[in-house]
């Protein structure tokens, strides 16, 4: 158990004495949950050993799945680096910081269990001011995966991150909602082209225009899982039961009851007003990503039975959020694997 301070700071002009206080708790091996633009992350020093394995126990993540290691800018990415292409200079270039991750050989000096044991380390400059002032405060790369326990939602306000893990990390810095919602798009660079491994905001067309075509792996596939176990699974997942259908033509055959919730795409319409609860969804996928995780964190509140939730079209733009979703609904089995919690129309 450990003593969990909790502080604010301002996301745009960050108090000095804070960002002082949080990166003195990483030089001592200690956890800092601080913001990204992302969603905020649960931080240690990715040098060492112990450090990072202390993330692992305070979200109950498996050791196989790497983390993402923050720097404050290319230089900080080469140092931990074996490999920089020219396609991550380009990507780097384009998108940091930002919510892009590159996936390259690592070094050897960075912590065992950053990587999991693996040749390659994700790395990403994050774009938020409280985020960049710790990296260059403390001179360290910090490792940090989303700030949740294993498995359920990332938090995209730092009382997510509380109520997950009070008393298991040493600091909280609260600079208010993220603005981007969802984890950054995960790009592997070692290999013969570059793939992407998880959609986020920056789409697939944007990373093609700068480094040409991009291997999209169905994120279900095995290749995937040996890749980069934590993609595959149930993931990004509220605590109750979610089910996805496709539009209104699918209500009447879903469950309706005063403890569902349902989540449209747009406006309501008069089928969906028989649930009780309702949330309705921007039309654009931008700001549907930026609601996404705090919508579900406010429903998962309300102690609900089930959320039917209406996916969005089968469009790129939309390949992150859809992503989302998916993880989200699936639930895992006896056996670890996937299933969907009751059969739905659309059970992606
Ligand atoms: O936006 C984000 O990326 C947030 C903020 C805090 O930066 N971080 C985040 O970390 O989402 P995490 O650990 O929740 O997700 C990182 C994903 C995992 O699915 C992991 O499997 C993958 O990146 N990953 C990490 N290192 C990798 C590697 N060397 N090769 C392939 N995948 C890797
Ligand atoms: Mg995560």
């Amino acid at each position: 158990m450990r003593a969990t301070l909790f502080l604010s700071i301002d996301p745009v002009v960050p108090c000095a004495e804070t960002v002082a206080v949080a990166a003195q708790l990483l030089r001592d091996d200690k956890l800092v949950v601080f913001p990204t633009e992302t969603v905020y992350g649960l931080g240690a020093n990715a040098l060492s050993e112990a450090a990072v394995r202390s993330i692992f126990e305070a979200k109950g993540r498996p050791s196989n799945n790497p983390l993402i290691v923050h720097v404050p800018d290319v230089v900080g990415a080469r140092k931990l680096t074996a490999d920089w292409p020219a396609s991550a200079d380009r990507l780097a270039e384009a998108f940091w910081p930002g919510p892009l991750t590159l996936v390259l050989p690592g070094r050897s000096h960075l912590a065992h269990a950053v990587t999991a044991g693996g040749p390659t380390v994700a790395v990403r400059c994050p774009a938020h001011p409280v985020a960049l002032a710790i990296l260059r405060a403390t001179g360290l790369p910090i490792a940090a995966p989303s700030a949740n326990r294993s498995g359920f939602l990332s938090p995209t306000r730092a009382e997510h991150a509380l109520h997950d893990l009070e008393g298991r990390v040493d600091l909280i810095l609260d600079a208010g909602p993220t603005t981007e919602g969802i984890e950054s798009t995960v790009v592997d660079l070692s290999g013969e082209r570059p793939l992407l491994l998880r959609p986020g905001t920056v789409t697939p067309e944007a990373i093609e225009r700068v480094v040409g075509r991009l291997g999209r792996n169905d994120t279900t596939t095995e290749a995937v899982v040996l890749r980069s176990p934590g993609l595959l699974s149930r993931h990004y997942s509220p605590r109750t039961p979610l089910v996805l259908f496709r539009d209104a033509g699918d209500l009447a055959a879903l469950p309706r009851d005063s403890r569902i919730g349902i989540v449209t795409l747009g406006p309501c319409g008069p089928e969906a007003r028989n649930w009780a609860v309702r949330v309705e969804m921007p039309d654009d996928p931008r700001s549907y990503a930026t609601r996404l995780y705090d919508e579900f964190h406010r429903l998962d509140e309300q102690n609900l039975q089930m959320i039917l939730v209406q996916m969005p079209p089968e469009r790129e733009e939309w390949l992150a959020v859809r992503d989302r979703l998916a993880r989200a609904s699936s639930r895992p089995t006896a056996e670890g694997g996937n299933e969907s919690p009751t059969p739905a129309p659309e059970n992606a």
